[in-house]
């Protein structure tokens, strides 16, 4: 890679100039002269990341005390997983990118880890914020503990108990790091208690991701996305499936893609199946080489108001995201998870969420189920009000601003 940060002296300098996208406020000319200003730095790097910060940033913009700073690593730096995700959710430009880019696991991981350590040691942030699971969480986590800072980690204790799972050891080393861990539902509680992270750190606030949707909704209702994929009929949606696969353990292997793309094509032989496809998918089912089912509707990666209008709208979702099987809940859409288990268990225990894995004659029975008319009931869980970004500011503000000292 050409924009490794170089070590010392004029290079580095030139490169740190770079890489900051807009001025901020640095700890070497610290214009904070008040003890009760709370400087965070905002971690993101992959396209789900983004979807959590908004409502966080939205919130910490309302709070004078509050200074934050936002650092994208730039894990995702593709237009439709990235910048389209700044415009349309209203998150400032960040003020550092440090434009890390793709690689293998250790590299991504490793580079990240080099190169937001000279950004926090200028910053001396107050506090560092990490949202989700992806390789960025855990980079930037380590780095900053490692500096001494205190890290808060929002969507904390979620556990598949696969290891196999890059996201499951991000999620574990993250979690055993964080000073702040701010959860989604009580399996999530139960686990961080099971692995000895202090109770009075944990704090049970709901879904950040909710509160963007809730915040989006009316907005993607307006896209034209239907219209686009010829989905409309007489104005109204027809009946659709939405279809999206981008994890490892079922689009790197082809036999495995191949054996989930036959079932979902016996689903397109009932109604179209609308497939936004992420990079490391395209490059797999080119490897694949077949032609699709005519009723496929295959898209590049969409923008986050098209998606959520799509999902709002479809009869049935195929998907192995995590978010979006917390999207379905919310919206009490049935969805169908192509994995073998879930981080997630509410979406099951409580909501409109499904596994079943990748065996072919699961999906295509689970499918028909719900094309029959008989979905799984659903109900969103309690605190997916909403209301999560705010609750985790008050409690940062609580938790982390200095108290005026009280003199006998
Ligand atoms: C990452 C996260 C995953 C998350 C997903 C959301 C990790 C370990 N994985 O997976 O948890 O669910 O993001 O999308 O952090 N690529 C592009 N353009 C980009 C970025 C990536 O074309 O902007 C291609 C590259 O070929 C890259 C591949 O996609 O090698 C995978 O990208 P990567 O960020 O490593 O993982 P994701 O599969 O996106």
């Amino acid at each position: 890679m050409e924009n490794t940060q170089p070590k010392s002296g004029n290079a580095r300098d030139n490169w740190l100039a770079r890489v900051w996208k807009r001025p901020v406020i640095s700890a070497k000319t610290n214009l904070r002269t008040a003890s009760d200003t709370l400087k965070i730095a905002n971690v993101v790097g992959a396209r789900p990341n983004l979807v959590k910060i908004a409502p966080l940033l939205r919130e910490m913009q309302k709070h004078r005390q509050i200074l934050p700073l936002l650092i994208h690593t730039g894990q995702h730096y593709d237009e439709k997983l990235s910048e389209i995700f700044f415009r349309q959710m209203g998150i400032p430009e960040p003020d550092v990118n440090l434009e890390v880019g793709s690689g293998s696991h250790a590299w991504q991981t490793g580079e990240i880890l080099k190169r937001i350590e000279p950004i926090l040691v200028e910053q001396s942030p107050d506090l560092v914020l990490v949202v989700g699971d992806v390789n960025s969480t855990v980079s930037a986590s380590l780095a900053a503990v490692k500096l001494g800072m205190q890290v808060a980690h929002v969507e904390a204790g979620l556990r598949s108990l696969d290891r196999a799972m890059p996201e499951e050891i991000n999620r574990l080393v993250t979690d055993s790091l964080a000073e702040y861990l701010f959860a989604t539902e009580a399996a999530a509680v139960e686990n961080l208690v099971r692995e000895g992270r202090p109770r009075e750190r944990i704090y049970l606030v709901g879904n950040v991701m909710i509160d963007a949707l809730q915040h989006f909704l009316p907005l993607a209702q307006q896209s034209r996305i239907g219209e686009e994929l010829g989905l409309l009929e007489g104005g109204r949606f027809r009946a659709f499936a939405l279809l999206t696969l981008h994890r490892p353990s079922n689009v790197d292997s082809l036999e495995t893609l191949r054996k989930i793309i036959h079932a979902i094509e016996e689903v397109a032989d009932h109604l179209p199946v609308v497939f936004p496809v992420h990079p490391r998918t395209q490059q797999r089912l080119d490897a694949l080489g077949n032609r699709h089912h005519p009723q496929f509707r295959l898209v590049p990666p969409i923008g986050y108001l098209d998606f959520l209008c799509l999902l709002s709208q479809a009869r049935l979702v195929l998907t192995d995201s995590g978010g979006i099987q917390e999207e379905t809940t919310a919206l009490g859409v049935p969805c169908l998870t192509l994995r073998e288990n879930t981080e997630r268990p509410v979406t099951c225990t409580e909501g409109t969420n499904q596994i079943v894995g990748q065996d072919p004659a699961r999906i295509i029975a689970a499918a028909r189920e719900v094309l029959r008319g008989q979905p799984k009931p659903g109900r969103v869980p309690r605190l997916w009000d909403g209301h999560a970004a705010p609750r985790i500011i008050e409690i940062i503000l609580r938790e982390l601003l200095p108290r005026p000292v009280v003199r006998s």
